[in-house]
């Protein structure tokens, strides 16, 4: 089958057929097709889309690209994808959350590239952590502690990882079709029994307005439907930051603040109880969602959820007493600084991006995938959207290596910030899709 003809049929708007997909997949695993041809083909469905079923295809090809888990566990394999924000450090609750009320949990997560954060960097703060190890550890963990939050240890959906490559650079991302079967070939090779998706939308995501953000969303649920995979997905708010912090050892330590009881940021909570009651109920380990978010609420609050994080972080390599005191382990900047409000008045608006730019620029992020990231680094106390500032009272708390970085991120944080009437407040988690 001629690759040229596959991508002229689609350069045409025409459907194709599964062995055509098929025969597109191949061709980008085994490197036959050109990374034109791929770039090609990519900008063709980017303008032609793809029918559910096309996409359905797409991702089962992907899938088999590469190496396909298989778990035999006493309870469901589940996990959530997100599709990234700022100060999003759902995952590092959400995971234990899950695992202390029965289900296991596979995490295999992403560095952050650009304005948002990946979990990835954020776990690699604490110190001999291994978030990349060998299959059968990973196995091991998941199996006797109920999760693993690590990066990539086999080939999962190989044509996928040279297909996203070139769409990062050949600006095919933002495409609907693409972006549904590259997350679920991935989430399908890992092997899992249902998915809930953490959709974002708003100023700081991906998708930046709700229809985008709902049509990813439905796109995602009908074709792993149509593949076999459970999936639900909440659509949740990124016109702010969703931690107080930002900045990956700051958010590894508001994410232990949250398990241990210590400090919980009300729209996390909500967002993290919601997908937790998600995951519970999709899986059959609660009769509803209502139900979910209840036991996840009683495994927060009796603890078990923290231990069960403390139980993985030393089953991965971390310190055996991490939450006894994880501050103690983790890198502290040598700069700590307040940014003042400069005038006085609710916070009317954040550009969400901004700040997540603001750590990138402290070096908490990276400006090409190679970049090492600075743990140290960020924004913590970040006030959220309506609460009242007198002139001089702190936006946030800058965490620099250095006096030029906290001048950049200064003045990334005040033009992210306005000050006027409060909006209107809104529920972060704005709607879900099943
Ligand atoms: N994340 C992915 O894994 N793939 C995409 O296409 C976009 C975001």
């Amino acid at each position: 089958m001629l690759i040229s003809e596959i991508i002229r049929k689609k350069r045409d708007g025409e459907t194709l057929m599964p062995d055509e997909i098929g025969a597109m997949v191949t061709a980008i695993s085994d490197g036959s097709a050109s990374d034109a041809q791929v770039a090609a083909f990519g900008m063709a469905v980017f303008f032609q889309g793809m029918t559910p079923e096309e996409a359905a295809v797409l991702t089962l090809s992907m899938r088999d690209s590469g190496d396909v888990f298989h778990w035999d566990l006493p309870g469901p394999v589940v996990d959530k994808h997100s599709t990234g924000g700022v100060g999003d450090n759902v995952s590092l609750m959400l995971a234990p959350i899950v695992a202390a009320c029965g289900g296991y949990v596979p995490m295999i997560s992403g560095r952050g590239l650009g304005h948002t954060g990946g979990t990835l960097d954020k776990m690699d703060s604490i110190p001999g952590y291994i978030s990349v190890p060998d299959n059968d550890t990973f196995r091991k963990v998941v199996a006797e502690v109920g999760c693993a939050i690590i990066g990539q240890t086999m080939k999962l959906a190989p044509a996928d990882g040279r297909f996203y490559g070139i769409r990062d650079v050949t600006a095919t991302v933002e495409s609907i079709p693409l972006i549904t079967a590259s997350i679920l070939s991935k989430k399908l090779a890992a092997g899992l029994d249902a998915l809930v998706m953490d959709v974002k939308a708003g100023d700081g995501a991906f998708m930046e307005t709700d229809e985008d953000a709902a049509a990813l969303a439905a796109s995602i649920t009908k074709v792993a439907g149509e593949a076999g995979l459970r999936c639900h997905a909440l659509i949740t708010d990124m016109n702010q930051p969703l931690a107080s912090a930002a900045g990956n050892a700051l958010e590894v330590l508001n994410a232990t603040d949250f398990l241990a009881g210590l400090h919980r940021d009300v729209r996390l909570e909500r967002v993290v109880l919601s997908l937790a009651g998600e995951m519970l109920s999709i899986t059959g380990l609660a009769d509803t969602r209502e139900q979910g978010f209840q036991r996840a609420q009683a495994a927060l609050e009796g603890g078990e959820a923290a231990e069960v994080f403390g139980r993985m972080v030393t089953a991965l390599g971390g310190p055996a007493d991490f939450m006894d005191g994880p501050k103690r382990y983790l890198d502290e900047a040598p700069i700590q600084l307040p940014v003042d409000a400069p005038e006085a008045g609710h916070v009317s608006a954040i550009k969400t991006r901004e700040i997540g730019l603001a750590v990138v620029e402290l070096g908490g992020g990276r400006r090409r995938s190679e970049d090492e990231v600075d743990p140290a680094v960020g924004l913590t106390g970040l006030v959220d959207l309506g609460m009242m500032l007198e002139k001089g009272e702190p936006i946030c708390t800058i965490h620099a290596r250095d006096e030029a970085g906290f001048e950049a991120a200064k003045a990334q944080v005040l033009d992210a910030y306005s000050f006027g009437d409060a909006p209107e407040a809104i529920d972060p988690v704005m709607s879900i899709i099943d």
